[in-house]
């Protein structure tokens, strides 16, 4: 049995839909009667306290979410495997995500937008893409994607993992060794890390003050992954003393992001609400429909986390 416990989402929709294609396997959602001895796999998003209680014939839990930092700190989370979204569908969207703002930066549309509200003819080049760097920390699926679609509009691209990666075109940098090298050849830092205790924070002033100062107007940041990585009071301060030329944030250290931030009010600072990528419905179903039959006929589980690392 699949029991459905997403908060935040149409969780009647996915029901119907999950239930349709793994008919006749049996699909619950909380309030339905069932005996949760009976769950074998549990698809969650947000739980809540209560979510695993009672689920004491567990096989896996399925998470909506590619980022698995908030399951993991459930504080009666079951000892099972535990499987991340990884689908094309996330990638092709992230990636929009990403190549929108980059491209957005190596236009130098904050400085244009500015000339424009104050009726500025002012003419300034924008470097060819070849002579941006863009810096992406997080090597992993959507990472590589993102390098992936950025490499053909002719960026200079280079990568921070945690092992190294070697990926055609993009010079590799990995571990806490190679980080200020990594930054001192970054005009753009795109981050799409998992958020773990190490990557806590990592975006914070003195990072922000080793990166290379070659774009007009001051290095920029992307940060589409979560909240937790960046230091929002460090973020205000380096937007406006200089150190940034601009930041593009979808993620925040509390969402919704509170009435009173600074950061609603700074010019060059693009707020989007956590929507760079979303679990679609579609391939979501098509996903974990497929995990679950296959696995139901033996197969192994695929994107398992790994809870030591911590993700
Ligand atoms: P992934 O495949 O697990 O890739 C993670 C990458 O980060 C890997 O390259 C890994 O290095 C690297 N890494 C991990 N710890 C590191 C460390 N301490 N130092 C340096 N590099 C480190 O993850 P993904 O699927 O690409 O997703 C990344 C994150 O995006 C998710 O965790 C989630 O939080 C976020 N996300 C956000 C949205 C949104 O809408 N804003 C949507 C989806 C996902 P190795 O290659 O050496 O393992
Ligand atoms: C969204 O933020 C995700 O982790 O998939």
């Amino acid at each position: 049995m699949l029991l459905l416990h997403l908060s935040d989402v149409d969780e009647a929709s996915w029901a119907d839909k999950l239930a349709a294609a793994l008919a006749p396997y049996p699909v619950v959602r909380r309030g339905d009667a069932f005996d949760p001895a009976e769950v074998h796999y549990v698809f969650v998003w947000k739980p809540k306290p209560e979510a695993f209680d009672g689920l004491t014939g567990l096989k896996a839990i399925l998470s909506l979410g590619a980022g698995v930092d908030a399951l993991l700190k459930h504080p009666k989370l079951p000892d099972v495997p535990m499987v991340r979204f990884v689908d094309t569908d996330l990638s092709q969207r992230m990636s929009d995500y990403v190549v929108a703002q980059v491209t957005m930066h190596h236009r130098l549309y904050t400085r244009f937008r500015a000339d424009q509200k104050a009726r500025r003819w002012s003419q300034l080049y924008p470097p060819a893409a070849s002579e941006t760097s863009v810096g992406i920390m997080g090597m992993g699926v959507l990472g590589q994607d993102a390098a992936k679609r950025l490499l053909p509009l002719g960026f200079t691209l280079r990568s921070w993992s945690r092992t190294p990666k070697s990926l055609e075109g993009v010079e590799g940098f990995a571990g806490d060794a190679q980080f200020d090298a990594f930054l001192r050849g970054t005009d753009i830092l795109v981050n799409l890390l998992p958020l773990t205790p190490e990557t806590t924070g990592v975006l914070n002033y003195e990072t922000f003050g080793k990166l290379r100062r070659k774009l007009d107007g001051g290095p920029v940041i992307v940060n589409a992954a979560r909240g937790g990585h960046q230091k929002e009071a460090d973020i205000v301060r380096a937007l406006e003393d200089g150190t940034l030329g601009a930041a593009s944030l979808d993620v925040f250290e509390t969402e919704p992001l509170p009435q009173d931030s600074p950061l609603w009010d700074i010019e060059n600072c693009y707020i989007t609400p956590h929507i760079a990528a979303i679990s679609d419905e579609k391939s979501g179903v098509s996903y974990y429909a497929g995990i679950i039959r296959d696995h139901e006929a033996g197969k192994p589980l695929p994107n398992v986390v790994d809870r030591q690392r911590g993700y």
